[in-house]
């Protein structure tokens, strides 16, 4: 990744004259079977052009009560769009129910517009589930029976088409767009795909340029993506073994609550029986293991890098500290 950015053609992107911008625009496009792409800074960015090209002010869009996008990317779509969120329940993978989106969706009239339907793929807090277009059906069949698009922050869309072992296009055929993280499982050191219509993704380009993200000289990080679709899909699944590798290992533990059948892909959050996450994970970081960690729950995620070693030195480390910490009570 390294030397193709160094090496990497570039022009002005924002003229849409970087060649290496282009081709990776191009390709991703390709991959998730849209029209058009557009590359922004980060997956958060991706999913603010996405919604305001979708949701104009006073707009809504329907999504469910755990998603990135309405727990932590800062109420960027209400604060810069003007669109209001509208959370429904959703079960412990992050899903949420037809019926649900059904009875949420504003009928004419004296309530806003619900404009969008957003779906999560795999879902980050939902322990990494991955979720078939049969499985997101129902729900996308809902949005359209209500004239609603429907966006997929497809963050890890490649982590779920290589746990179901589908291609990405297939998933991402239920969502009129999608953006992907090529900074997650696949390495690079920034940068997300924004995917859909040409129409649509015009709009999300003006978008991106109202927030202040059209980029020059960009082909230089663009490059990385390039490699990244090339060379780092596959290997996701070795990152799969090794988070099930760690989730059978956490689970002898004592005090830490977890089924490794729940562990879909490459994220593998523990619940504690005691305690709090925040400590447990500053524990583990003296011991050179890095996870997150709040209130009741640690969340742990392999990636490139990490080797099956590795896990099992974690594993050390982790069970340490948590029967030094159980011993303690
Ligand atoms: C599901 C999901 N969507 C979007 C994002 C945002 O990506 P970024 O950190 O590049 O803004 C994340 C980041 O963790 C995520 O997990």
């Amino acid at each position: 990744m390294r030397q193709a950015m160094a090496q990497a053609e570039v022009g002005d992107d924002v003229y849409g004259e970087d060649p290496t911008v282009n081709l990776l625009e191009r390709t991703a496009a390709e991959r998730l079977g849209k029209e058009a792409g557009l590359f922004v800074v980060s997956g958060s960015m991706g999913n603010l052009v996405s919604v305001l090209a979708w949701c104009g002010r006073g707009e809504e869009a329907i999504l469910g009560m755990d998603d990135h996008l309405l727990v932590n990317e800062m109420g960027a779509v209400s604060a810069f769009g003007g669109v209001h969120l509208r959370p429904v329940p959703s079960d412990r993978r992050g899903l949420m129910d037809a019926a649900a989106i059904e009875a949420t969706v504003s009928p004419d009239g004296m309530f806003p517009r619900t404009a969008l339907l957003c779906l999560e793929n795999t879902h980050n807090r939902g322990n990494g589930a991955a979720f078939s277009a049969d499985e997101l059906r129902p729900l996308t069949e809902t949005a359209a029976e209500h004239g609603m698009a429907v966006h997929m922050d497809g963050a890890r869309i490649f982590n779920a088409s290589v746990a179901l072992g589908v291609p990405p296009a297939e998933l991402a055929s239920v969502a009129d767009s999608v953006t992907f993280c090529l900074s997650k499982g696949l390495s690079c050191p920034v940068g997300s795909l924004v995917l859909g219509s040409a129409d649509f993704v015009a709009r999300a380009r003006r978008v991106r340029k109202m927030a202040g993200g059209g980029m020059r000289q960009a082909g230089i990080i663009a490059a990385a993506g390039v490699v990244a679709l090339e060379e780092m899909v596959e290997r996701l699944a070795d990152d799969h073994a090794n988070a099930q590798r760690l989730a059978r290992g956490l689970a002898g533990l004592p005090g830490l609550v977890l089924d490794p059948a729940d562990v879909e892909t490459n994220i593998c959050y523990v619940e504690l029986a005691d305690g709090e996450g925040r400590d447990l994970a500053a524990a583990l970081k003296e011991r050179g293991v890095l996870a997150n960690g709040r209130q009741n729950w640690v969340r742990f995620v392999t990636h490139y890098g990490i080797t099956s070693e590795d896990i099992d030195e974690a594993l050390d480390a982790i069970s340490t500290v948590v029967r030094a910490s159980a011993s303690v009570r």
